[in-house]
């Protein structure tokens, strides 16, 4: 039997967008065996309500823990903040989540204007509602779901025309607002980083939680005493319950990675 340390990190997501969370982790802590959860034929959960939100992310948590995982990241804003409450008070291991960094934006941002780019089950959630509130007051933010992005990005049609005019109707108000912050607050959304920055240019600076995801499970893998030592048998697996194609793309450079299809 695996000694704890050297059990799995779970991750999951509604999708593919979790990858880019996946990415920062191996990259902080390429030692860890990952197994990742991209649960596509239910994406997006943006447009879902509060309970199939948090029914979704019951069964994927319940999954990553029957395949033994030491500790579990939700890579999804939408699921974290609709559910990690009832996560991390059902079930015992550390159970880390992803929040859109408005905060850090609104203590960088010099015009006092910010973007926000999410799902509607982000925005809409009473967790990002408590996290504004913290948000000093003369802080103006925009607020933008991003209707349909994810659908283009499952569909591996990320540079695309379709998708290129879509960003743009979707970004007008931040710019219009002469915002000089925008924050990604879904995973899927860093992947599209090269055409926001395109039609924005580079007087606004884009920002999303992914690096300080990576480095709270380092700390709490530290904390817990279950940071891996060891490089023998690493594994990265990412099961897929939709067609496997566009995760294969994405994860094309990282020898280690083995995507299979599993019905979940
Ligand atoms: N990647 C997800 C997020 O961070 C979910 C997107 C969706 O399925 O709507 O919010």
């Amino acid at each position: 039997m695996k000694k704890d340390n050297q059990k799995p990190i779970g991750i999951f997501d509604s999708g593919i967008g979790g990858t880019s969370i996946w990415k920062e982790i191996n990259a902080l802590l390429p030692k860890e065996s990952t197994i990742y959860l991209s649960d596509s034929k239910n994406a997006p959960y943006g447009q879902k309500t509060k309970e199939e939100i948090l029914d979704l992310s019951i069964k994927n948590t319940e999954l990553l823990i029957n395949k033994g995982c030491k500790l579990v990241v939700v890579a999804c804003n939408t699921a974290t903040t609709n559910a990690i409450d009832y996560l991390r008070n059902n079930y015992n291991l550390p159970i880390i989540g992803i929040e859109p960094a408005i905060k850090p934006a609104s203590i960088q941002t010099k015009r006092g204007i910010i973007g926000i780019l999410a799902t509607k089950g982000t925005l809409n959630s009473r967790l990002f509602e408590q996290t504004s509130a913290t948000i000093d007051n003369s802080i103006t933010i925009i607020e933008q779901i991003g209707t349909g992005l994810v659908e283009l990005i499952e569909n591996g049609k990320i540079h695309s025309t379709e998708m290129t005019n879509l960003l743009k109707k979707h970004l007008k108000p931040m710019l219009y607002s002469k915002c000089d912050y925008i924050v990604l607050g879904c995973t899927h959304y860093p992947y599209l980083i090269p055409q926001i920055k395109e039609i924005v240019g580079n007087t606004v600076r884009i920002i999303d939680s992914g690096e300080a995801v990576a480095r709270q499970t380092k700390n709490i893998l530290i904390r817990e005493n279950l940071i891996s030592n060891s490089t023998v048998d690493i594994e990265n697996i990412f099961y897929t319950n939709k067609d496997k194609t566009v995760l294969d793309l994405i994860l094309e450079d990282y020898k280690r990675a083995t995507v299979a299809y599993l019905d979940f």
